[in-house]
């Protein structure tokens, strides 16, 4: 496995082969936690990992130079996926100044005992020369939390850009080069629609800050490097934070006696009927992990929810997605809510509900089946999937 990122400058964090769930993260493929190694007239490490590799972390430092002989770390970010080592890393050199910005410093401070740390703070644009080389310092609150930086090499155009521009994939490649790309844009999408959309206001003015910077390789906190397909990051970056919707229609369900689920396939029936060059996607959340649901709606325009009533509520995976939905403030999708009840359409009622208090659009009115759907709401269902095909196929802006 190549680790070299340019001469003295190594990847030396920890690749995660087993990880299946991330805080609520479906990690189908693993992860990783990245750390680099910059040996110049003073030698640096840019960020650490999770507290259960240390060993493998401090291993990998230690292959290319001992511990002690370590002058800085720079912490990007307080999130222990990155930060838990630090207790361990900073007691196994005991020559290190830890640098990062106030208040990841006030974070850390939340986290650990840092007394006794030997901590430096940097100022957003503070340059740090190590030799050769220079760290330079960005501040991007809240790309992913508020004391998150970027740390950048102006010699090699390099820039440490910690969550941004991640993606959770375990793999003994290192660079984008050496992955498939559709599946290493797919993953990209992932982490975002996952990670960062709830802050794509600060997304853009990251980009516009990033956009006055020679970038010639992204080294993120996780997946892999990007140095041959740097636009097309930029790109996906640019249009997700933009909230650019495509021809996307979803019908997101969950179903008792397959009534909810009946009506879901009416729906689908509606879509394509009427915009056959819609991509329409039908999601049952019993049997497709929240992760994916909001990745595939990070980008569709239009989306029906469907859910029975149980215990005069909506079923509670669908509760548990909608509440997932809500925290990441997706772009305003066209809606409407659809399902099967028994005595009380309860359910229908706190999607529809839902819709409004989510500031989507509202395209039909409530569809409610009592136990079975009949034939008339069966082709009100149809329609309400063509109204809402006909609405997905006018939200992609031209090209
Ligand atoms: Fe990878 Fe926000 O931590």
């Amino acid at each position: 496995m190549s680790t070299e990122l340019k001469p003295n400058i190594d990847w030396v964090g920890h690749v995660d082969w087993s990880i299946r769930d991330f805080h609520s993260y479906e990690t189908p493929r693993g992860a990783t936690y990245n750390s680099y190694l910059i040996r110049d007239g003073k030698t640096a490490v840019i960020d650490a990992v999770k507290w259960e590799f240390f060993d493998d972390f401090a291993r990998n430092i230690a292959g290319k130079v001992p511990l002690e002989k370590i002058d800085y770390l720079v912490c990007n970010h307080s999130e222990l996926d990155h930060a838990g080592a630090l207790p361990l890393a900073l007691k196994a050199m005991p020559n290190a100044t830890l640098l990062c910005n106030a208040k990841c410093a006030e974070m850390l401070g939340q986290y650990f005992d840092t007394t006794g740390w030997k901590i430096k703070t940097v100022a957003d644009g503070e340059k740090f020369p190590l030799g050769k080389r220079t760290l330079q310092f960005m501040h991007t609150p809240m790309v992913h939390w508020p004391d998150s930086m970027f740390t950048y090499v102006p010699e090699d155009g390099l820039l440490f850009s910690m969550d941004a521009f991640g993606q959770h994939l375990a793999t003994s490649a290192r660079f984008d080069d050496q992955h498939d790309l559709p599946e290493l844009l797919y993953e990209a999408q992932v982490y975002y629609a996952n990670i960062v959309v709830p802050y794509n206001k600060q997304v853009r003015l990251t980009l516009q800050k990033a956009g006055l910077l020679d970038i010639r390789m992204i080294a993120p906190s996780h997946g892999l490097i990007w140095r041959s397909h740097i636009p097309d990051i930029l790109a996906k970056y640019a249009a997700w934070s933009s909230g650019t919707l495509k021809k996307r229609a979803l019908i997101v369900f969950d179903t008792m006696w397959h009534s909810t689920e009946i009506m879901a396939g009416e729906i689908l029936r509606g879509v394509v009927d009427a915009a056959p060059d819609v991509d329409a996607r039908s999601m049952y959340v019993r049997k497709t992990p929240a992760t994916r649901i909001a990745t595939d709606m990070l980008e569709a325009s239009a989306v029906a929810l469907g859910s029975a009533t149980l215990n005069m509520q909506m079923m509670p995976q669908m509760a548990a997605v909608l509440n997932y939905v809500k925290g990441l403030k997706f772009a305003p999708k066209h809606a409407f809510a659809f399902g099967s009840c028994g005595w009380a359409a309860a359910g229908v009622e706190q999607m529809d509900c839902w819709i409004d208090d989510a500031g989507w659009s509202r395209v039909h009115e409530p569809i409610k089946a009592k136990y079975r759907p009949t034939a008339e709401v069966l082709a009100r269902c149809f329609e309400a999937g063509r109204q809402l095909g006909l609405k997905a196929r006018a939200s992609e802006p031209e090209a």
